[in-house]
């Protein structure tokens, strides 16, 4: 990767006219350079969006075509195929962002799978309260809860043969307001729920444990990927190989992982050997403030995820997901939000693939609703952005 840097600055410093490698070359709007610099080749992403991609020409459109792909992207072997789909809202509903939980469980209506999957998705991240799933800190899981949920990952499961699922505990690293292991739930009763879900899911491949949802304001970093590295070796205690999803700090950001989170969890091992299965967790929001709460979207953030892809590769070329992006019902989400998912798809397998925020038993006035209308139509920004992008 460092490599391709300097050879894109050399070529910048010579010929302004071409882009360099990574940058845009063309899409609905765009008046910049549509040539690319030496070894890329301009892609047409989507109507919106082409990019200098590493390579030399293909005929192949590029929404059909792995050869879209990076130069440097054989995926290592046994990791994951690329991915792309949406969050299934609703057994996370009232979690808030200090671990507290108020409510009962949505479920998500389970015909959203076999809709979204004929249209191209492959990953469904399905969010839940851990109070939802062990009433008790430390305790049983809720056998009833779990056989309710189960009935949802199933549904998503069957919608397609390559179809992966993110079980995913949205509980901010926390418990009714306190941090796991900094004032909160200790180690082993964050580590006692993976056990009892890796018994139950760990015969499953398709399955992927994402261990935590959007840790933020950790007193202390190292502390917290200590507590992360006592869930993975728990997760293969139990005898579990699935892929695990190891989140950092400031809510997972994508933007502050390569200098907060990332250099300690990087470090953190896998019993089986090899880190092939420890897939980073990141999220990013295009609003102003980054927070996902705005319909309007500012920037595509391309150079966010190319600083976190560098990041990845000088570090073990390691990878990472996009678990949650989104945008509101505005042409420039549609347009931003489509650079941004064009983007990761093209960086596999660094990063692996996205899964934007959110369907579900969100209804379709959810400011970042991509659920389909009652008449069973898309939402624009589905339409528009995360179909084009799909595997
Ligand atoms: C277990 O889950 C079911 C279904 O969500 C719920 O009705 C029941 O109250 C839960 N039990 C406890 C002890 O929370
Ligand atoms: C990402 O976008 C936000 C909002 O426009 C901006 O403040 C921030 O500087 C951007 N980050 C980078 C690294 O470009
Ligand atoms: C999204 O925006 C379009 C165009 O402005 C509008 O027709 C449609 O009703 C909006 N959808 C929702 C769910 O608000």
């Amino acid at each position: 990767m460092m490599k391709y840097v300097s050879v894109a600055l050399a070529f910048a410093a010579l010929a302004l006219a071409q882009q360099s490698e990574w940058g845009q070359c063309g899409g609905i709007g765009w008046s910049g350079a549509t040539t690319c610099v030496s070894g890329t080749v301009c892609s047409v992403l989507n109507s919106y969006y082409s990019q200098c991609l590493p390579g030399v020409a293909s005929s192949a459109p590029a929404s059909s075509a792995t050869s879209s792909a990076p130069a440097t992207s054989s995926a290592p072997a046994g990791s994951l195929p690329r991915l792309g789909g949406v969050n299934t809202a609703g057994y996370d509903f009232s979690v808030a962002t200090d671990g507290s939980f108020t409510g009962t469980g949505v479920s998500p209506p389970a015909s959203q799978y076999a809709h979204f999957t004929a249209e191209g998705a492959n990953l469904y991240r399905i969010p839940f309260a851990w109070q939802l799933m062990t009433p008790q800190l430390g305790g049983s899981i809720n056998q009833t809860f779990l056989s309710i949920y189960d009935t949802t990952v199933q549904a998503a499961l069957n919608s397609g043969p390559n179809v992966h699922v993110i079980i995913d505990l949205h509980n901010y690293a926390r418990w009714n307001g306190a941090v796991i292991a900094q004032g909160g739930p200790t180690d082993a009763q964050f580590q006692s729920i993976w056990t009892q879900l890796a018994q139950k899911y760990g015969s499953n491949q398709r399955i992927i444990f994402g261990i935590m949802n959007e840790p933020h304001d950790l007193p202390s970093l190292s502390t917290w990927v200590n507590s992360v590295q006592g869930v993975v070796n728990a997760v293969r205690a139990a005898g579990s190989t699935n892929f695990l999803l190891l989140p950092g700090s400031t809510y997972a950001s994508a933007q502050a992982f390569p200098t907060e989170a990332g250099p300690l969890l990087v470090k953190v091992t896998d019993p089986l050997g090899g880190t092939t299965k420890l897939v980073f967790d990141v999220h990013k929001y295009l609003d102003s403030d980054n927070s996902g709460t705005h319909p309007d979207c500012t920037t595509d953030n391309v150079s966010v995820m190319q600083t976190l892809v560098q990041f990845l590769q000088a570090n073990g070329n390691r990878q990472a997901i996009l678990s949650e992006t989104g945008g509101g019902n505005t042409s420039t989400c549609e347009h931003l939000v489509g650079n941004e998912l064009a983007y990761v798809k093209s960086a596999y397998p660094t990063l692996v693939g996205f899964s934007i925020w959110a369907a579900g038993a969100f209804d379709t006035t959810y400011v970042l609703t991509v659920t389909p209308n009652a008449d069973g139509s898309d939402q624009p920004l589905w339409v528009d952005a995360v179909q084009p992008n799909l595997p």
